[in-house]
């Protein structure tokens, strides 16, 4: 199998990035295996293999005759373990391309999971195999996560300097299929949000959507990590790419029907 016959394995194809992935390789006219933990039905074109890559177990044969990797899988801890496993297996089956999503500020942010971010960007660029890690900001739906769990409290705390650039998971997905069709191009330029936003005014935005009142009490971030990101270091301010979709775009149509919603 030549590199545009062979499928293109994608780690976490199940996940939020990756079920606006698949889809577009199959667009692209490329078979996929989408890997991950739990079966899944599979579909024209697309077949699943249930492997956890922690263990590693069953990751040789997932591997195996894929000529390009898009690792997406990932959790809130293990993913430099999870990686350096999937590496091993890339390695031993001569894969062509492994292309890696990282995060916005893993090389700055001190906090533990950030940290395996960045270790597994090293376990990408340091496996010998051609390869392309790009940094995406947070998506809008993690942020709408964040903004649901926050407006159930009757008081909203709220980190004072913390500011965000969410960006929709569908642009970093066609950027990301993008690359992956591409030529191996390492470490590309970051992928954030088309604006920055104060977290008061993002919350703001999600209440007004939904037609609610919150009080905010301003906190402080303590430690390092709050130092960071008061400075900004999760933010890609000059030199990213932006994606096309706002935080009201976004909200607008998830909202659509939703109880309490209001235009934004
Ligand atoms: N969410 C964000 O705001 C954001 C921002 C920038 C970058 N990223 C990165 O983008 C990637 C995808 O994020 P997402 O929001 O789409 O995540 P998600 O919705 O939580 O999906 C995670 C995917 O990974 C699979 N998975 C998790 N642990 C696994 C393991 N040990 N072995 C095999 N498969 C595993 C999950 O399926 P199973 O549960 O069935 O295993 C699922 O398919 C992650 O690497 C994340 O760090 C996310």
């Amino acid at each position: 199998m030549n590199s545009t016959t062979a499928p293109v394995l994608v780690t976490g194809g199940t996940g939020t990035l990756g079920r606006h992935v698949v889809p577009l390789l199959r667009e692209a006219g490329r078979e996929v295996r989408m890997l991950s933990r739990h079966a899944h039905e599979p579909a024209a074109g697309v077949t699943h293999v249930a492997v956890d890559l922690r263990t590693g177990e069953g990751l040789d044969a997932a591997v195996a005759g894929a000529g390009t990797v898009l690792h997406l899988a990932g959790g809130p801890k293990g993913d430099d373990e999870a990686t350096r496993n999937l590496v091993r297996a890339a390695q031993a089956a001569g894969v062509r391309h492994l292309v890696y999503i990282s995060v916005i500020g893993a090389d700055r942010v001190p906090l533990a999971w950030l940290r395996s971010k960045l270790e597994a960007e090293r376990a990408v660029a340091a496996s010998g195999l051609p390869w392309t890690t790009l940094r995406a900001a947070q998506f809008h739906d993690l942020a709408l996560l964040m903004a649901e769990k926050m407006a159930k409290l009757p008081v909203v705390p709220v980190p004072g300097g913390l500011r965000l650039q969410p960006v929709d998971a569908r642009d970093v997905a066609a950027r990301l299929v993008e690359l992956t069709l591409g030529e191996p191009a390492g470490l590309v330029p970051d992928l954030a949000g088309p604006t920055v936003y104060g977290l008061a005014d993002l919350l703001r935005t999600y209440l007004t959507a939904r037609g609610r009142r919150r009080p905010m009490l301003p906190v402080r971030m303590p430690g390092k990590a709050g130092r960071a990101y008061r400075a900004g270091a999760n933010l890609t301010l000059e030199g990213a790419e932006t994606g096309t979709r706002t935080w009201e775009d976004f909200l607008a149509e998830r909202l659509e029907g939703a109880p309490g919603k209001a235009v934004v």
